[in-house]
C-alpha cells in the first residue's frame, strides 16, 4: 500500500512512519510544514527508497493534490495543539477543521481507499462517566478539542454523504521519544521529565488529582496501524485509551523515582481553566474490531523516556530554557 501521514514529521506522526515501513508499506509519504515537526524526527528514514517528505501547508490545494497523487491511504495527523488554541484560536480552527475538511475532499477526489483521521480525547472534555466509551458525550473545553471534534464530524460527514470509507481515532495521551517538552507543543510528561533531571521541582496546576490515560508511542503507532487494513471499519469511530488512569501528583511521583530525585515535590499552581479533570479511555471497542492490546505497562516507559531524555545529547539547563510551564491564564494574555 502507498500510505501518506499529514503531520509526519511529529512526534505520533514520525513513530507512524517507522511502523508502517517496518511492517512493508510499498510506499509512505509525509506531508508536513515542519511547524512542530522536524525532519531530525524521520532521520532514520532519509535514505529508505519507500519514504519522500513533502514540506508543505494542508491548506495548500496544490501541495495536497501533488502529496495525494497515486496514494491508497492517509493518516491526517496534522494540526496545531491545545496551548496554541489558547492564543490563536482562529488559526487553530483553520488548519484542524479546515484543513481536515479541505484534505477529506482532497483525498475523496484522488479516490482514496481509506482516510484515517487521528482525533484527540479532548473532543470529550471532562468525564462524566469512566471508562469513556465512544457514545460518551462530547462537550470539548478548548477550541482545539472543539477543532478537532469538527473534523471528526467532517470525516463521519464523508462516510455517510459521500461513502468514502473514513475511520475517526482517539488516542488519549501519548507519550515517548520525541514527545514535546518544548514551547506551544510541550506535554506534560517529558516536561516534568526535563524538570527533574535539571534538578528543579515539577509544576502542578491544581491540586495534582486531575488524571490522563497514558499510552507509549509504540503501542499507539502499532494501533493505528491496524487501522489500514480490515473490513468492517469504514465509518466507525474508535477511542485509543490503555483503561488505565494517572493523576498528575502519580505521574510525578513515577518521574521522581524514574530520575531518582524523590526529594524535588511539586510545586503547585492555581488550576488552569478549561483543564480536563478526568479522562479514561475504554479500550474495548478497538481490541474487538483489530485485536489491538498495549504492551508497556507505564512504569516502565516513563523510565525509557528518562534515559531517551539522558541519553539524547543536549544539555538538561538548554532543555529547561524552552519550557513554558506558565499557566494558561498567562498563556491567554501572550
Ligand atoms: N500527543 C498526544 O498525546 C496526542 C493525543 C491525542 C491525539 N493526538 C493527535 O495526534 C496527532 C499528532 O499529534 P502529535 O502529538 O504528534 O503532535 P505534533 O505537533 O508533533 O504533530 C503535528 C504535526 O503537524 C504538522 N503541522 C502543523 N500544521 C500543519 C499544516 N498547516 N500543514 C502541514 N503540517 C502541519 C506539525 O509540523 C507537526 O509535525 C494530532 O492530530 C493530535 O491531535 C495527540
Amino acid at each position: 500500500m502507498r500510505i501518506l501521514v499529514t503531520g509526519g514529521a511529529g512526534f505520533i506522526g514520525s513513530h507512524l512512519v517507522d511502523t508502517l515501513l517496518a511492517r512493508g508499506a510499498a510506499e509512505v509519504r509525509v506531508l508536513d510544514n515542519l511547524t512542530n515537526g522536524t525532519r531530525q524526527n524521520l532521520a532514520g528514514q532519509s535514505a529508505n527508497p519507500r519514504f519522500t517528505l513533502v514540506v508543505g501547508d494542508v491548506r495548500d490545494g496544490v501541495v495536497r493534490e501533488k502529496a495525494l497523487h497515486g496514494i491508497d491511504i492517509v493518516y491526517h495527523l496534522a494540526c496545531l495543539g491545545v496551548r496554541h488554541s489558547l492564543h490563536d484560536p482562529v488559526e487553530n480552527h483553520e488548519v484542524n477543521a479546515l484543513g481536515t475538511l479541505v484534505m477529506l475532499q482532497s483525498a475523496r477526489a484522488e479516490g482514496i481507499r481509506r482516510f484515517i483521521y487521528v482525533s484527540t480525547s479532548e473532543v470529550f472534555g471532562t468525564a462524566q462517566y469512566a471508562p469513556m466509551d465512544e457514545r460518551h458525550p462530547t462537550w470539548p473545553e478548548t477550541v482545539y478539542g472543539g477543532s478537532k471534534l469538527a473534523g471528526e464530524a467532517y470525516s463521519r460527514a464523508y462516510f455517510r454523504t459521500y461513502g468514502m470509507d473514513t475511520v475517526v481515532v482517539r488516542p488519549f495521551n501519548t507519550y515517548g521519544p520525541r514527545s514535546h517538552f518544548e514551547g506551544d507543543s510541550g506535554e506534560v510528561l517529558p516536561r516534568t521529565i526535563v524538570r527533574l533531571l535539571a534538578g528543579e521541582r515539577p509544576v502542578i496546576f491544581g491540586d495534582g488529582e486531575q488524571t490522563r490515560d497514558f499510552m507509549h508511542v509504540s503501542d499507539t503507532s502499532a494501533a493505528l496501524a491496524l487501522l489500514a487494513q480490515g473490513p468492517g471499519l469504514a465509518g466507525e469511530t474508535l477511542n485509543l485509551g490503555s483503561g488505565c488512569e494517572v493523576t498528575m501528583n502519580a505521574l510525578c511521583a513515577a518521574v521522581a523515582v524514574a530520575v531518582g530525585r524523590p526529594d524535588l515535590v511539586p510545586v503547585h499552581d492555581i488550576a488552569r481553566p478549561g483543564d480536563v479533570r478526568r479522562l479514561l479511555g475504554d479500550p474495548t471497542l478497538m481490541a474487538s474490531l483489530t485485536g489491538f492490546a498495549q504492551t508497556v505497562p507505564f512504569e516502565r516507559g516513563v523510565a525509557e523516556l528518562v534515559a531517551w531524555f539522558e541519553a539524547s545529547g543536549r544539555e538538561n539547563p538548554d532543555r529547561l530554557a524552552q519550557i513554558e510551564d506558565r499557566n494558561w491564564v498567562a498563556l491567554e494574555a501572550v
